[in-house]
């Protein structure tokens, strides 16, 4: 058994953990993760919790999956890295054309990265370079949602809304359009769906209209929003603002960096509404939740303009030393694989109906204000009058009360604010689900009186 005293100790002396407050993280003593079997993870004591908020999105077929650890070893034993500058390699190359087979027609070249942010910050760069080459050199800003997360490089976070994660590094962000965020409950226009007529939407014919000439791209998380509390978007929204784009010649990135690889339902939420962006970033469930590994898709019609003499520039430079390494691209690929044969997307279904079942009973309770689900994302909103929509003060720390209490029923979640995030793994079984939904009402019961 690890000496989980020591570890903490440890931890505590050199660990600087993300997205945490590090004055608090002592006041309660880390939980310390040694083992994984399935979707189940096993803390040094040998205490097991279900995997409710997939290892941050990314678990799809659980942890220590045979098939993807054999591909990983088999790939170790004949080629560990070779640079994809100047060279290329079997695996990321069978990748490439497996991704350009299964995403919306249309995107058929692959340029690999490692982190959703990285594969953001690359479409953000791609395009903006497309419009230079193509001589449009007043094209220089986004249109971007309010809320949106597209991740923590210095362009993912400019296009980002969330102003307590992106409000610190305000001076160094590049100017953006921003769009009212689609949260029907909290219209900012005060209008009701549908009678609204997607109004929000069509916000973006405004700023086009006026601003088009200097936007390169609309960038979007493709019917949920996320980081920003699962907010899903209403129906027909974003197919319009695909159709907006495409009336005044602007391109369109889908960030389905959270919502790929079957997340929402589809392989890719953009299917939800047959829309075709023209990039779209890709990372998180990629490897099956295994490896880092991330890529930004595109089409010949962006491609082309990079293409000419040496001496004339136009080279697409980035790239990073790891870009699609051998061993998390045949991770990949060996995912990609599983998820045809296991058919995952039909228990995504399946799991989608049951978890649907279940969270109309949460949302019975009394300080749940509103439950938003798509897929196998799914928020769970609390407040301190639920009636009222009055929320509990922050320094509470509702949420993360919640989370906490739900651990003493076996599971690990994470909230986001005070709503509390559900992200089981793709290939969750009933029971587990079942298992999920008890120990949430359980926590929600407990900390919310
Ligand atoms: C929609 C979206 N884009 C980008 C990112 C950033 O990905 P990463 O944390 O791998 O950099 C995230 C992460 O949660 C995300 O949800």
């Amino acid at each position: 058994m690890p000496d989980t005293a020591e570890l903490r100790r440890l931890d505590l002396a050199h660990l600087w953990h993300p997205f945490t407050q590090m004055k608090l993280w002592p006041e309660e003593p880390p939980l310390i993760i040694d083992r994984a079997e399935g979707a189940w993870l096993i803390d040094t004591d040998g205490n097991r919790y279900f995997d409710g908020v997939s290892s941050l999105w990314v678990t799809v077929h659980g942890h220590n999956v045979p098939e993807i650890n054999q591909a990983i070893i088999r790939q170790l034993g004949t080629l560990d890295h070779s640079t994809l500058l100047g060279l290329s390699h079997p695996q990321a190359i069978r990748l490439a054309a497996e991704l350009a087979r299964l995403t919306p027609p249309g995107l058929n070249k692959i340029f690999y990265s490692e982190s959703g942010s990285t594969a953001v910050e690359i479409a953000l760069k791609m395009v903006y370079q497309y419009w230079q080459h193509l001589g449009h050199k007043e094209k220089k800003t986004f249109v971007a949602l309010e809320n949106g997360y597209h991740g923590d490089t210095i362009g993912a976070v400019s296009v980002g809304g969330i102003d307590i994660f992106h409000q610190a590094f305000k001076p160094f962000l590049f100017p953006v359009h921003r769009l009212p965020q689609p949260h029907c409950r909290h219209c900012r226009l005060l209008l009701t769906y549908p009678a609204c007529d997607l109004a929000c939407a069509r916000k973006l014919e405004d700023i086009l209209q006026q601003h088009g000439h200097e936007i390169c791209a609309l960038i979007v998380e493709p019917k949920v929003q996320g980081a920003a509390g699962m907010i899903i978007q209403p129906e027909g929204y974003l197919s319009k603002l695909v159709a907006i784009c495409r009336k005044y010649g602007v391109l369109v990135i889908a960030d389905e960096v959270a919502t790929g690889f079957g997340r929402t339902g589809p392989m890719f939420a953009c299917e939800l509404e047959d829309v075709r962006p023209d990039l779209m970033a890709l990372g998180k469930g990629l490897t099956g939740g295994v490896l880092p590994l991330a890529a930004t898709l595109t089409g010949d019609h962006v491609y082309q303009p990079f293409l000419g003499e040496f001496d004339e520039f136009k080279t697409f430079f980035h790239g990073h030393t790891y870009t699609g390494n051998p061993i998390t691209s045949a991770a990949a690929l060996a995912n990609l694989e599983l998820m045809a044969q296991r058919n995952i997307l039909e228990n995504v279904r399946v799991r989608e109906a049951q978890l649907a079942a279940g969270l109309a009973r949460l949302a019975e309770l009394p300080h749940v204000v509103e439950i938003r689900h798509q897929g196998m994302m799914a928020g769970i909103e609390l407040a301190k009058d639920a009636g009222r929509d009055e929320p509990y003060d922050p320094s509470l720390r509702m949420g993360h009360r919640v989370i906490m209490a739900c651990r003493q029923h076996g599971v690990i979640i994470r909230p986001l604010g005070d709503t509390i995030v559900l992200m089981p793994p793709l290939s969750s079984t009933a029971e587990e689900i079942d298992h999920l939904l008890k120990a949430v009402e359980a926590g929600i019961s407990e900390v919310t009186g």
